[in-house]
C-alpha cells in the first residue's frame, strides 16, 4: 500500500455517529459528496479523504495507521484498547479532543420481573454484550462471576430468547430497553463521540492539516457551547 499524501479520516459509514461526523467536517469546511455506494468519498477543496467503515473497525484502522484519524464513540474505541492489549497488538493512539455528539453510556440491563439489587445479583449468570472487554473489567472489579454471551447485534432480545439472563448494550434514549421489557440496573460507562489521530509520524504537510483542522473543530465545539 503506498502512502498517500492526502490525509485519511474514518468515519461511520450508516449508524449514530455518521451524520454528525460529516456535519463536523462540513462545518470545518471540507467540502465533499457521499455517494452510498462508496467506501471513499475525496474532498474537492482539500487533500482529504474520508473511508467510511463500521465504527468497530475505526479504533483498530487509526492504531494500525491505516488511517491518519478516526471519529468514534469512546465505547468502541476503550473496549478496542482493552482487546488489543489483551492480545498484545498495537493499542495506541492520540485523543486530540472529546466531541459534542454521540453521547450514550454502556449500562447493565435484566428484565423487568428480575428481582435486582445490585450488580451481586448476576453472579454466576449469563450477560449477552457486543462489549466483552468492558463488562469484564467492570465485573472483575466488582469481584463478580459471570458467563459471557457474545452478540455482535440484536443484544435486547437475548433474554427473551432465553440466550443470557441479562444484559450489557448501549443505552441512548432507553426506547430499545423498554420496548424489549427490560430495565437499566447499572451504568458501567459513559461516552462521547471523540477525535483520535494515528502515532504513526506524519510528514509535516499531513500533520499541518490536522493542526488546522483540530483549530477549526476546537471553534466550531465552542461555539456550540
Ligand atoms: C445501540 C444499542 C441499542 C440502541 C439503544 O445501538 O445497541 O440498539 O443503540 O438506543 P436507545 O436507548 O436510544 O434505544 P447503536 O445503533 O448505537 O450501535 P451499533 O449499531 O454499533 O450496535
Ligand atoms: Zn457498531
Ligand atoms: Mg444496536
Amino acid at each position: 500500500m503506498s502512502e498517500s499524501n492526502r490525509l485519511r479520516i474514518a468515519i461511520q459509514k450508516s449508524g449514530r455517529l455518521s451524520k454528525e461526523s460529516q456535519k463536523l467536517l462540513k462545518s470545518c469546511g471540507v467540502k465533499f459528496n457521499v455517494n452510498e455506494q462508496r467506501l471513499i468519498a475525496h474532498s474537492d477543496n482539500m487533500p482529504i479523504d474520508l473511508l467510511r467503515v463500521r465504527d468497530d473497525d475505526i479504533p483498530g484502522l487509526v492504531m494500525d495507521g491505516v488511517v491518519d484519524l478516526g471519529i468514534i464513540g469512546e465505547n468502541v474505541l476503550e473496549e478496542e484498547q482493552i482487546e488489543r492489549q489483551t492480545l498484545d497488538k498495537p493499542s495506541e493512539c492520540i485523543k486530540l479532543r472529546q466531541l459534542d455528539f454521540g453521547a450514550c453510556r454502556l449500562s447493565l440491563a435484566v428484565p423487568t420481573e428480575f428481582p435486582y439489587q445490585d450488580a451481586g445479583s448476576l453472579e454466576g449468570l449469563r450477560i449477552a454484550t457486543s462489549y466483552p472487554n468492558l463488562l469484564r473489567r467492570y465485573m472483575q472489579e466488582k469481584g463478580i462471576n459471570y458467563r459471557d454471551c457474545m452478540l455482535k447485534g440484536s443484544v435486547e432480545v437475548a433474554p427473551r430468547a432465553g440466550l443470557a439472563d441479562g444484559i450489557c448494550d448501549l443505552v441512548s434514549t432507553g426506547a430499545t430497553l423498554e420496548a424489549n421489557g427490560l430495565y437499566e440496573t447499572e451504568v458501567i460507562y459513559r461516552s462521547m463521540a471523540c477525535i483520535i489521530q494515528s502515532t504513526h509520524e506524519q510528514s509535516d504537510a499531513k500533520q499541518a492539516l490536522i493542526d488546522k483542522l483540530l483549530s477549526r473543530i476546537n471553534g466550531v465545539v465552542r461555539a456550540k457551547e
